[in-house]
């Protein structure tokens, strides 16, 4: 697992400037205005921050831009860089900033002298977004492992006291994106089902109740369609329910269910070989689950919300179910395999119907690295959003919004659900190529009941990504886990 930074508040000492090791980082305005830090540094160092102040660099530089002056003179720091910042700036440009300021220290020390910075709560929010890495399986330089203030963050601030506080529950939901990613990067061969599971299992130590259903469980409540998927693995299927209780005890809870296939190889719908790697990221939407939860009992959400996930392993063998068999759900329909490799949607149709059952959620939301043809659709940029109730929908996507995660709504309806006919039995599992995503939406949603305002997000395009994006170094985001904490804080707490 990577190891998170800390970050720590202290009150203004001026001389820190020049005598902090690592990189020292000061804030100027867009139009130039240096506060006491920044002057601090521009008469150390002779003048460099104004000679910098004065170039066509800084004319060019952006808000939220970070310049970095190498080995300063009259300075202790390997670096001093220089932040583009308004003293006033909104939640997302002080975030950015903070990412700005995290990529350019790349995991060393680094000491902010902020001043009175506004937002310098989400500031704090963008370094600690960013400073990550995964380097679970790296070997290398063991003394640069293992010292303890690797990547440690001090922010000198006017307020430090004020600034701690409200970062606390910043710091809660950073810790669990930091987990998703932590899941989703992590290779099928170390976290297997059983594995998942046990990380899940620490949770208790968090306050959340943790309970993992085994197969023969799975069996008895007639999840089929799920053993179904997991069948082919030596890896046991298994479904974890974390519940996280932080509101009233008569309150239905709200219900988030992800998709944990391990790895996908397709099962005998094998994939193609090229890319096929890439299916460790299929349990991207338990991951989420799991880094939401996380971030809920940090920070003692004061609502009701249960994380349910489907843990499976879908691999071809002796085993296997193969194209043109017939399984019956929990809910008691039967469904036609035409492809082993839309395997997600038989996961998640048990799942979705047992939270239901047991919980009679205020609502549910899934999350699913469902389909490929969201990616075709929506690129890398935004997740895809399917909705039975537009009042649900419109509040988790003002929660997107606000957190800056894309997320954009497909439709539904009955003719793409039409596609779903099968000759022999309830259902197929694939409706054919067009409309690859809503098809796959259509058929969770028979197992939806008319009364729960559900929402599936097929995040196949955002789980993991191959490029850097705006909060995280390339490989898994965690997107979600900040929209859904925001969302569960603002409908439900
Ligand atoms: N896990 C895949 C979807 C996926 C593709 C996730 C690319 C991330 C990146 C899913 O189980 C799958 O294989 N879907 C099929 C469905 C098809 C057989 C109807 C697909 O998208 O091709
Ligand atoms: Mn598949
Ligand atoms: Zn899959």
């Amino acid at each position: 697992m990577s190891s998170l930074i800390q970050i720590r508040f202290q009150s203004t000492d001026i001389d820190a400037v020049a005598t902090s090791e690592g990189r020292v980082a000061v804030i100027v305005t867009p139009d130039g205005k240096l506060d006491k830090a920044a002057r601090r540094a521009n008469r150390v160092t002779k003048g460099a921050v104004a000679r910098l102040i004065e170039s066509k660099r800084f004319e060019k530089a952006k808000t939220g831009q970070v310049i970095s002056l190498a080995w300063p003179a009259g300075m202790a720091a390997e670096a001093l860089d220089v932040l583009v910042l308004p003293r006033r700036t909104d939640a997302t440009e002080a975030r950015k900033a903070g990412v700005a300021l995290a990529k350019a220290a790349d995991g060393k020390p680094l000491l902010l002298m902020a001043g009175s910075q506004g937002k310098i709560e989400e500031l704090a929010a963008g370094i600690a977004l960013r400073a990550y890495s995964f380097d679970a399986h790296k070997t290398g330089d063991e003394d640069e492992a293992e010292s303890s203030d690797k990547g440690d963050v001090v922010i000198h601030h006017s307020k430090p006291d004020l600034a701690e506080a409200t970062f606390a529950p910043l710091m809660a939901v950073a810790e669990g994106v930091h987990m998703t990613r932590d899941l989703v990067n992590e290779p099928a061969n170390v976290l297997t089902t059983t594995e998942f599971a046990d990380r899940l299992d620490e949770m208790k130590a968090l306050g959340l109740e943790v309970e993992v259903l085994e197969e023969d469980k799975l069996a008895e409540l007639g999840m089929r369609t799920l053993l179904s998927v997991g069948q082919g693995s030596d890896s046991p299927s298994k479904v974890v329910v974390m519940q996280w209780k932080g509101g009233d005890k008569n309150d239905a809870p709200l219900a988030l269910v992800g998709k944990g296939v391990v790895f996908d190889t397709g099962g005998i719908s094998l994939k193609p070989s090229g890319g096929m790697e890439d299916m460790t990221m299929d349990m991207g939407g338990a991951g989420v689950v799991a880094g939401a939860m996380r971030a809920l009992a940090l920070r003692k959400a004061k609502a009701n919300v249960v994380g349910l996930v489907g843990l499976v392993e879908n691999m071809p063998s002796g085993n296997a179910s193969r194209p043109g068999d017939v399984v019956r759900s929990m809910k008691g329909d039967t469904v036609e395999i035409i492809n082993t490799d839309a395997e997600g949607r038989l996961v998640l149709c048990d799942v979705m119907w047992y939270a239901q059952e047991r919980f009679q959620p205020v609502g549910m939301i899934d999350l699913a690295t469902l389909t490929g043809a969201i990616i075709v659709g929506l690129g890398h940029e935004n997740a895809g959003v399917f909705s039975n109730n537009d009042t649900f929908c419109n509040a988790f996507l003002k929660a997107a919004d606000a957190e800056d995660e894309g997320a954009w709504r497909m439709p539904l309806g009955k003719a793409y659900d039409d596609l779903l006919k099968s000759r022999i039995a309830d259902m197929k599992n694939v409706g054919g190529r067009p409309a690859g995503s809503i098809t796959a939406a259509q058929f969770l949603q028979r197992f939806v009941k008319d009364e729960t305002p559900w929402i599936h997000l097929d995040i196949a395009g955002v789980a993991s990504v191959k490029s850097d994006t705006s909060y995280a170094p390339k490989g898994a985001t965690g997107w979600g886990v900040r929209a859904l904490s925001r969302f569960v804080q603002d409908n439900f707490e």
